[in-house]
């Protein structure tokens, strides 16, 4: 059986996105397993960010690095191939604005790429439940996409447990509002990918609040693991 895995992955979408490189690198060398890439429309959100002309520079500058996407865009179809271009890992998009779930997860996969569904806070769970055996990863949002820095919706550990309960190998990311005050909700719940930004941002020390973020995780599967 396939064992989980905790997996930090900071977002820089409140970095210096002037010093993207510099920043990103800083992640990995404070122990980041994965970066995790806002790209915004505008449309799907009320915000913009970059695009993969951006990611592919980026992805020039660290050749090994795991690179997760997360598109709060209104046709995350259209992106998929120069994601693919500019060699993303995940692929992860919101389900809300899509017609066709089933085709989007299947196109990813031809492109090489890993699906991760989204939801926002205001979508079921139960929604995306016939898709999930198309994705490699669930992201449970925990604040309303658009902005860093928002408050922890701690209202969406249910949406975490029921996957946690129904999925036990899955891969489950929590999004938003994360840090050394919020982490344990989120590994009780059973998310296993964390994605955090202002904390690990800025933070003094972000090698010690990553590492505080993988402990938390690390003893709840643990636990979990000897039941
Ligand atoms: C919000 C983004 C998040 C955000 C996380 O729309 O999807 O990835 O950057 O930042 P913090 O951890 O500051 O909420
Ligand atoms: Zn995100």
């Amino acid at each position: 059986m396939p064992k989980l895995c905790c997996k930090i992955g900071p977002s820089i979408l409140n970095a210096d996105l002037s010093q993207l490189y510099i920043e990103s690198q800083r992640l990995i060398d404070s122990g980041a397993d994965y970066l995790h890439l806002d790209v915004m429309d505008g449309i799907f959100v009320p915000n913009l960010t970059f695009g993969h002309p951006v990611v592919k520079c980026l992805r020039n500058k660290l050749p090994n690095a795991m690179l997760e996407t997360h598109m709060m865009v209104q046709n995350p179809i259209q992106w998929i191939a120069p994601m693919a271009d500019a060699q993303v890992n995940q692929y992860t998009f919101h389900t809300e604005p899509c017609d066709d779930v089933p085709l989007v997860c299947r196109k990813i996969k031809e492109a090489g790429m890993k699906v991760g569904l989204a939801i926002k806070p205001n979508t079921s769970v139960t929604l995306i439940e016939d898709f999930i055996d198309m994705a490699d990863m669930v992201l449970v949002m925990t604040v309303e996409p658009g902005f860093g820095g928002q408050k922890f919706m701690k209202d969406m550990m249910p949406k975490v447990k029921w996957l946690r309960n129904n999925y036990p190998n899955l891969d489950i990311e929590v999004d938003g509002g994360v840090g050394p005050n919020t982490i344990d909700y989120c590994a009780k719940a059973g998310a296993n990918m964390i994605v955090s930004g202002t904390a690990i941002i800025q933070a003094e020390n972000p090698p010690q609040v990553i590492k505080l973020l993988r402990e938390s995780v690390n003893k709840e599967i643990n636990l979990n693991a000897s039941v």
